[in-house]
């Protein structure tokens, strides 16, 4: 087995596995732990400008991601038209930047406020650190190899393809230069990481509380006991 076998077929094996295995198990049998367990009640302030700008930057960009895996030739066809290009690379660059803003900033304020810096664990140094990667390493992509939006579609939606219905070809990604590489490995880690972490918590999809009915809050104390 080779570097390049061992980087995009075995590890995304292995990260796919355990991504599937230990998020199922995790919402089975420990499911109370599937939270983000946020810090807000210790600090809210940096929390908001490090967390909105991370997560809109971030889920937009995944979901255009999503978009090139899916829809290859939609895409294509969107990219024909030059502005229409134009558009989307600088849409994805701003809010890449924008993400990388908000991730820094929730950095700084793990490490800064002594709260945080009390309630954080190994664990969520990790994945902030595999997440700046992943943000540095794709933003410096779009910016070092210019129309990725159109090549990631002759590239990457074959590979990854290949890897889900289980014949993966990783010599489509061998010739690609390393940052390009890094980012792939860096958000397969990333993949793997997932289901040990507080990252568990993008699988809930709060949309319940939608249509759940009303929680009813009651007071059962007597006014008595209160004033005492
Ligand atoms: C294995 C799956 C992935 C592949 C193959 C991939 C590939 C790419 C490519 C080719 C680009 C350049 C796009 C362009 O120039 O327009 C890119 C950009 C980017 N990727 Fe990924 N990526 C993957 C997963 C992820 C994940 C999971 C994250 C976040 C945690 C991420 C974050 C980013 C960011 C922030 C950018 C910069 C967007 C921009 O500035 O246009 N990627 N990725």
């Amino acid at each position: 087995m080779d570097w390049n076998q061992l980087f995009f077929v075995l590890i995304p094996y292995i990260s796919v596995t355990l991504f599937i295995a230990v998020t199922i198990y995790r919402s089975i049998f420990r499911p109370f732990t599937v939270s983000s367990l946020s810090s807000q009640l210790l600090e809210r302030k940096k929390l908001y400008w490090g967390s909105v700008p991370f997560h809109y930057g971030i889920v937009l960009i995944l979901l255009t991601h999503l978009l090139a895996l899916i829809f290859p030739k939609a895409l294509l066809l969107w990219n024909a038209v030059p502005i229409r290009l134009y558009l989307l690379e600088i849409s994805g660059l701003a809010l890449g930047l924008w993400a990388l803003a908000g991730v820094v900033l929730l950095i700084y304020r793990r490490i800064s406020v002594a709260y945080i810096r009390k309630v954080t664990t190994p664990m969520d140094i990790v994945v902030l650190l595999l997440t700046l990667v992943s943000i540095i390493t794709g933003v410096l992509t779009a910016v070092g190899y210019r129309f990725g939006s159109t090549w990631f579609t002759g590239v990457f939606t074959p590979y990854l393809w290949s890897i889900l219905t289980l014949q993966p070809r990783p010599e489509l990604v061998a010739p690609l230069p390393w940052l390009i590489q890094l980012h792939v490995l860096n958000n397969f880690i990333l993949l793997a990481v997932f289901p040990f972490s507080r990252l568990v918590h993008i699988l809930t999809w709060p949309l319940h509380y939608l249509f759940r009915p009303w929680q009813i809050v009651i007071w059962v104390r007597e006014r008595r006991q209160l004033a005492e």
